[in-house]
């Protein structure tokens, strides 16, 4: 660990899980009661804007109810104590990183919180609905769309995570299947930087093997084992 300065954690909905935050993929899995192409794809909201809406607005209320569980808040903990580059990348589009108090933090696949006019290309807060299609309070229009990363969709801060994982020297992934591009190959990056890496998850994920260590439990537990660690040494 004496030579560990700049760290790159990748966060997916496992971290959220144990808040009561539904994970995409497996049994209860948001995928499970939804396809993907009907409410997370440009086409999607061509064809059926209204339910496409109503998912990203049930979702968007949910978060009302949830709170940042232990995983969250040891992050945001490394970030206010880590003296080194950190950069926190997480493809969760909730706001429980940001409410946990992590500041230096993206958002890969875009936020519940935020709406896009596609009309006037703004993006704003937004923390009520959108199935209504309100008046773009920037334009007029009524063209507010989730500021959410759909497939096909290119994600967000590519450049920037390109370059932290140019740099670091650990590279750590919680909580994510590793099931989907291009977040899915930055182990492969940073190990091509000369990284160490980490993965921590329930279950073993694709790339598990792609991994110098791989730990299996609850983010809940293993997180703050982690950055407790990390930190003493
Ligand atoms: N602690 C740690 N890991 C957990 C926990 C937990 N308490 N609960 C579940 N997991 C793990 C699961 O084992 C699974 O491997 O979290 C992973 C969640 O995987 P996905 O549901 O596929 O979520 P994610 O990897 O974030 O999905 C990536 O897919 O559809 C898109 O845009 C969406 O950002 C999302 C992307």
């Amino acid at each position: 660990m004496d030579n560990i300065r700049n760290i790159v954690i990748l966060t997916g909905a496992g971290v959220s899980a144990e808040s009561g935050v539904a994970t995409f993929r497996g049994p209860d899995g948001l995928w499970e009661g939804h396809r993907v192409e009907d409410v997370a794809t440009p086409g999607a909201f061509v064809t059926d804007p209204h339910l496409v809406q109503k998912f990203y607005d049930e979702r968007r209320a949910k978060l009302k109810t949830v709170k940042p569980n232990a995983a969250h808040e040891a992050l945001a903990w490394l970030d206010a104590e880590w003296k080194g580059e950190l950069l926190l990348v997480t493809q969760n589009v909730d706001d429980l990183h940001d409410r946990a108090g992590s500041r230096r933090l993206v958002h890969m696949h875009g936020e519940l919180n935020s709406a896009w006019c596609l009309a006037c290309d703004a993006r704003m807060p937004w923390a009520g609905t959108l199935l209504d299609f309100p008046d773009c309070p920037e334009c007029g229009q009524k063209y507010l769309r989730p500021d959410i990363v759909w497939f096909g969709e290119m994600p967000y801060y590519m450049e920037r995570i390109e370059a932290a994982l140019a740099v670091c020297d650990l590279f750590v992934s919680i909580g994510t299947s590793g099931a989907v591009y291009p977040a899915a190959g930055f182990v492969q990056t940073a190990r091509a930087c000369g990284a160490k890496t980490l993965e921590i998850n329930l279950d073993p994920s694709e790339g598990s093997h792609l991994f110098d260590e791989s730990r299996q439990g609850p983010a809940g537990t293993l997180v703050p084992e982690w950055v407790a660690r990390l930190l003493q040494d």
